[in-house]
């Protein structure tokens, strides 16, 4: 497999290719995944809650990210690296620049944000200096203070029209891929369809151009048991990981058991 970058995402989605994703936040995970076919390892700040043991994400911070990105770089070969921007990371131009070129430097190759339109400076400055920006809607865990809760977004019509509008303007202002947290799958559908940049879902259902997950609970190695999640605990590592890539690209998963509104 060669070097996957951000063009090579944008054909998959052209050819109706799923993407298959999963997070890494050390380099024998890193490794793991990148030998068994996963396209993108996301170093996500769910590195709070599966490694640091926090209830949520918002005591990561930037040296904890640079750190875990520093460690999968050392052994990814082909992924597409992610690194998020942790909470507080991005609250102006400057120290959004400042901190996504260092993490760039750690071995990213493209950051993520949490938000909507008011990152859309933001989207802009940053692909002005080259680096590729996956934008995040829907659940947004580093707001859960203000969302008051884990819980689907966009389930009413106006909800749904402006995490949609969200990600149009985002896109225009140069993002290049979206995540999409646990919103109706019928939304996830439709923005798929409307957007020209791929779409990588987690608890969003199955039409979306590919499928996210947090490693530790694809091996059953976490506390935790989402509906959306599928653990491949029974298998070796190796095998869970080119199982849950095939069911990805086959759309076996997510599955109707899998579906949360
Ligand atoms: O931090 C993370 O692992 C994420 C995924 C849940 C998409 O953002």
């Amino acid at each position: 497999m060669a070097k996957i970058s951000v063009k090579t995402l944008q054909e998959m989605k052209i050819r109706g290719i799923k993407i298959a994703a999963a997070t890494a936040h050390d380099a024998s995970i890193a490794l793991l995944l990148d030998k068994n076919g996963i396209e993108v390892i996301l170093v996500g700040d769910s590195l709070g809650m599966v490694v640091q043991g926090h209830d949520s994400t918002l005591p990561v911070k930037m040296e904890h990210m640079i750190y875990h990105t520093c460690c999968v770089a050392k052994t990814n070969k082909n992924a597409l690296v992610i690194a998020d921007m942790p909470f507080g990371s991005y609250t102006s131009n400057a120290n959004a620049i400042e901190n996504a070129v260092l993490l760039i430097q750690s071995g990213a190759n493209m950051i993520k944000l949490e938000g909507g339109r008011e990152l859309q400076e933001i989207v802009k400055q940053l692909k002005l200096l080259g680096i590729p920006v996956c934008i995040h809607l829907g659940l947004l865990p580093q707001s859960i203070n203000t969302m008051g809760g884990y819980y689907v977004q966009g389930r009413t019509e106006e909800a749904a029209k402006k995490i949609s509008e969200d990600a149009e303007i985002l896109v225009n202002a140069g993002a290049q891929l979206a995540v999409l947290e646990c919103i109706p799958e019928s939304l996830a559908s439709d923005m798929s369809k409307l957007l020209k940049i791929p779409t990588i879902g987690i608890g969003s259902g199955k039409f979306t151009d590919g499928q996210i997950l947090v490693t530790y609970d694809l091996l059953g190695l976490s506390n935790n048991n989402y509906k959306f999640c599928k653990s491949y605990a029974d298998l070796i590592p190796s095998e869970a990981i080119k199982s849950y890539v095939k069911e990805v690209k086959e759309i076996s998963f997510p599955s109707k058991d899998h579906i949360l509104a």
